[in-house]
Formats: structure tokens, C-alpha cells, sequence
């Protein structure tokens, strides 16, 4: 039998790239998404049989409650997503990212399966410098990382889970975001042909948004192997500095300019090794590299699209 797969919010970043790979790959697609940001995102889908997609905010209930029933998967990416945008908007943060994870899992029924991402920013504060597993604390000092590790202990309670918690994504979608450190640096550099570092040293782990969707369709084929589990995504060689992030933008931009900022502070403290073992001894291992990331985001940015951003 076909499985049928709920994606709230699968017309955002990472959404409209899983959505995809589900649809191509003959399952049977449900998409319900509020279209907070680019329309376009799922519009080659629309001629697939295997794909639905439903305009509606998740915060309402009796629509959801009427139809969760139906999936044997649910992905549920809807949330605000960021710092930034969840100061700007807790209460909705709050409702979105939390609450409403929270009302799925009441109305599920024990059968059905969850796939969850969290982020792994939350390893960054607290012992720098250390390599993160997923028995390393979680401590999280935006609304937005609070937001994510509570509903993440909601759904590994709820039994029938997995959680993903990825690395900094980057990399082209259908929905582009270039708030990610990767992407904006990239249209940072070819836009001012300079670009100003800050706390060059600061380590982080990437992952392409591809990757992230192989994944997630890699979760769903081994359900059972991975179950139960929380698993680090990102690519275990994309442990990388921002400088060393910079030099690589620079290898492709010959005429960047690049500044070191010695006094400002970077409010974002991540600066960590993370390690991916876990994930990659069930079989799952990112393919897709920094230096291929950089030369993907100069072609997409010379396409002269003007993308908006979430805040
Ligand atoms: N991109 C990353 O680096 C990253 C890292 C870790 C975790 N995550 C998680 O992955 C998920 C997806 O992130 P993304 O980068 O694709 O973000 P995104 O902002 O591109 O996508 C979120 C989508 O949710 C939709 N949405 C928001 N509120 C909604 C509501 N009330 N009802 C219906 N739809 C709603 C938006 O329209 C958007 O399409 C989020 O849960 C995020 O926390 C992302």
C-alpha cells in the first residue's frame, strides 16, 4: 500500500525539498502550509495525482483534528523558524512551534509515525570546543531553541518518533532562504565584493538542504532500524570555522575583500564539533560538501531572483 505522508509546512526551505523527493518517489503527498512566504515553492507538484496540497494554518484545530487521523507519517516542519523572528513574534512562537506539535501528538493515534527536526544549535552554549553527541545537553538560549527542545521531548514521549537535529542548512530550495550563515555569506560577498567576519574562529557543522531531504526519505524507508531515536544530520567533514567558510567563498571570488571584526560579539554562541556517527552507522552519510554548496549559491545568485527573507 502507498504510504501517505502529512507535511505541515512542507512548502517552506526544507519542506518544499522533502515534498519533492516524496512526491517523485510515488508517495502519496499531503502538504498543508499557510504559504507565509514564496507561493511558487510547490507549484511543480501540481500535476502530480500523488500530491495535495492544502491551504491552512495549523493553529486550527478542528481542521486538524479531522484529518491527522489519515497519514501514517507526519513531518511537521510548520513553525516560526529562527531568533529573530520568534522575539519578534513568542506568543505565535510559542503557539506554532510548540502548542500546536503538542495537539498533533494528542490527536494520534499510536500507530502512526513522526519524524521530527529540531536544530543542534543548543550544543553550542555551555562546553565549547567539545565534540557533541546526542547525549550532550541541549541548552538553548532563544525562544525559538526553547521552543524546539520542548517539542522535541514531546515527540520522542509520544514513541512511534524519530528526531533529526540538524546541522546549519544551506544550499538552494524551493522556497530560498538566505538568512543561513552559507547562503547569506555567499550573497554577502557577491553583492559588496566584501565581507566583514566577526568571531572568525566560531565553529559550526553543516548540511545541505538536499541531504536533509535524503534523510527524511531515508527515515521513512527505515522506519523501524531508526526508531526511538534522536539523531545529529549534518555532514561530519562540514565541521567548519567561518573562516574557513570565508577562504573557501574567496577561492570562487577572487576580489572579495575580507575584514576581521576584533570587537563584535556574535550573539549566536554556537561554536562546537558535532558528531554525525549515529546516523551514519544505521547507513545514512551526507554527500554534499561546503565547496559544492558555494558554487551552487554563486550560479543560483547570479540568476538575479530577489529573495525574501522570514524576517
Ligand atoms: N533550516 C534550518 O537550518 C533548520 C535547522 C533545524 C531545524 N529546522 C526546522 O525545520 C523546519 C522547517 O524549517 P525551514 O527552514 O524549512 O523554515 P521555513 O520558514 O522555510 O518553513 C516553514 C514553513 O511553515 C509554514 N508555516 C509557518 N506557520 C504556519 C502555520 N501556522 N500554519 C501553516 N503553515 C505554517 C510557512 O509558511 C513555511 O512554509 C522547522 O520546524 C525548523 O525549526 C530548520
Amino acid at each position: 500500500m502507498t504510504k501517505k505522508i502529512l507535511i505541515t509546512g512542507g512548502a517552506g526551505y526544507i519542506g518544499s525539498m522533502v515534498s519533492t523527493k516524496l512526491v517523485q518517489q510515488g508517495f502519496d503527498v499531503t502538504v498543508i502550509d499557510k504559504l507565509n512566504y514564496d507561493p511558487r515553492s510547490l507549484c511543480h507538484l501540481l500535476h502530480y495525482k500523488n500530491f495535495h496540497f492544502i491551504e491552512k494554518d495549523i493553529l486550527d484545530k478542528k481542521f486538524i483534528k479531522s484529518i491527522i487521523h489519515k497519514f501514517d507519517y507526519i513531518i511537521p516542519l510548520a513553525a516560526l523558524v529562527g531568533a529573530p523572528l520568534c522575539e519578534k513574534f513568542k506568543r505565535k512562537a510559542l503557539e506554532t512551534n510548540l502548542n500546536a506539535i503538542k495537539f498533533l501528538i494528542k490527536n494520534m493515534k499510536k500507530t502512526q509515525r513522526i519524524i521530527y527536526t529540531n536544530s543542534n544549535s543548543g550544543y553550542g552554549i555551555g562546553d565549547k570546543k567539545k565534540y557533541c553527541d546526542e547525549k550532550s545537553p541541549l541548552n538553548p538560549i532563544s525562544l525559538y531553541g526553547r521552543t524546539k527542545v520542548d517539542a522535541e521531548e514531546c515527540v520522542m514521549k509520544f514513541g512511534n518518533s524519530i528526531t533529526f537535529r540538524l546541522a546549519t542548512v544551506f544550499g538552494y530550495s524551493y522556497r530560498m532562504r538566505t538568512d543561513l550563515l552559507l547562503n547569506n555569506l555567499v550573497l554577502l560577498a557577491l553583492k559588496n565584493k566584501k565581507l566583514d567576519i566577526f568571531e572568525p574562529h566560531f565553529r559550526r557543522n553543516f548540511i545541505h538542504v538536499r541531504d536533509v531531504a535524503d534523510a527524511i526519505v531515508f527515515s521513512i524507508k527505515h522506519f523501524n532500524k531508526l526508531k526511538n531515536n534522536i539523531y545529529n544530520l549534518g555532514m561530519s567533514k562540514a565541521n567548519v570555522t567561518k573562516i574557513d567558510m570565508v577562504r573557501k567563498i574567496k577561492k570562487n571570488i577572487k576580489d572579495l575583500k575580507i575584514k576581521y571584526l576584533v570587537n563584535k560579539k556574535d550573539p549566536d554562541k554556537r561554536d562546537y564539533y558535532v558528531s554525525n556517527k549515529k546516523i551514519e552507522k544505521k547507513g545514512f552519510k551526507a554527500k554534499i560538501g561546503i565547496d559544492q554548496g558555494i558554487e551552487e549559491m554563486i550560479r543560483v545568485y547570479k540568476m538575479k531572483i530577489d529573495y525574501k527573507n522570514n524576517y
